[in-house]
């Protein structure tokens, strides 16, 4: 039998994985993350290995400040500075030109890195305490829903790595936002756990992705991604609970309760965006791990960190 991990908050023993080339999980205020040193070819290597990941989707870069940017960041555009002050500690990424101590599997050979700094106190903590960025995707299975708790990690990747740091429920529950310059113009190209008007806010109109993916070559061209066992569908969920007469089906709802289906698990009953992308991963794990047929859910409004939502549960629908 593999060895389990260790589900655990022992800083100095993540430390000393990770300084020995391992790959350990860590928690973000977005999801949990499948970390290893950034620097160390072999430790990116295995990330996406444990994770079933093809190479040519990259990954993040964390770091615990703005300032340590320098050793892997060629250059700063002026609005990127401005988000990263003005939301750093925080869920927002920047792709900027990569400096070549940054290993080009990290980047899929992509000129721009994609780098954040976490808004975890364990994992700033963590972050501070060693000498090199952590390179790290969610700690998902590739394709598969993102965690938001160490007990996630454990339920899939649980006999692939030795230690997974327990920081409690992520607070934002959904990935990061990613901002990249497309001919100087500020790009989200994946909306996530800052909103698009707190952006907008700080620097501006900003243009969107024509792609809801954060890499059109990735993940967006896989059919579906952050995607349930059980087939899931997305619209009126009046309408839709009707052609399953002879099906256990499972609502995701925004709001409204379901008394009459097999399960029904509701993200806010006061209709809160922040609190139902908080909840999603969860919810769609916990109806995923029902024997239900199938699950029907709906949209929630296109505001704030609804966007981020309905991109999710889009892909998590698409066949
Ligand atoms: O909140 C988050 O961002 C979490 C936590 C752990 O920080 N991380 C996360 O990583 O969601 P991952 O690997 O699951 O998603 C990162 C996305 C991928 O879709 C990848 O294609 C894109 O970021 N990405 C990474 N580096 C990139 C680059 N250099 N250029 C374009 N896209 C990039
Ligand atoms: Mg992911």
């Amino acid at each position: 039998m593999e060895k389990a991990s260790i589900i655990g908050s022992d800083i100095t023993q993540v430390k000393a994985l990770l300084e020995g080339g391992k790959v350990v999980a860590i928690p973000t205020e977005t999801v949990y993350g499948l970390a290893g040193n950034a620097l160390d070819v072999t430790a990116v290597a295995q990330i996406f290995s444990v994770k079933k990941r093809p190479t040519f989707d990259p990954l993040i870069v964390h770091t615990h400040s703005f300032e340590s940017l320098k050793l892997f960041v060629r250059e700063i555009p002026e609005q990127a500075r401005a988000l990263a002050e003005a939301f750093w500690p925080g869920p927002l990424t920047l792709l900027l030109p990569k400096k070549d101590i940054i290993p080009d599997l990290v980047t899929s050979g992509l000129d721009r890195v994609a780098v954040r700094v976490p808004n975890h106190p364990l994992t700033l903590q963590l972050l501070k305490s060693i000498d090199f960025p952590l390179a790290a995707p969610s700690a998902n299975p590739f394709g598969y829903i993102s965690p938001t708790t160490a007990q996630h990690v454990a339920d899939q990747l649980g006999n692939d790595i030795e230690y997974i740091l327990d920081g409690g429920a992520a607070e934002v529950g959904v990935e990061s936002t990613i901002v990249g310059w497309e001919n100087g113009i500020a790009t989200i190209m994946r909306v996530g756990g800052l909103s698009i008007e707190a952006i907008e806010k700080v620097i501006g109109t900003v243009q969107a992705q024509a792609v809801s993916s954060s890499n059109p070559a990735a993940p967006g061209m896989l059919k579906s991604h952050y995607a349930p066992t059980i087939p899931m569908r997305e619209g009126n969920i009046e309408a839709l609970i009707q052609e399953y007469p002879s099906k256990k089906i499972a609502v995701l709802s925004f709001q409204k309760a379901y008394p009459a289906v097999y399960k029904n698990y509701i993200l806010s009953e006061s209709g809160n965006v922040t609190e139902a992308a908080q909840r999603l991963f969860a919810a769609m794990r916990e109806l995923d791990n029902s024997d239900a047929d199938i699950i029907l859910t709906e949209f929630v409004p296109a505001v704030g960190l609804g966007k981020a939502i309905n991109d999710r549960l889009k892909r998590a629908c698409a066949e």
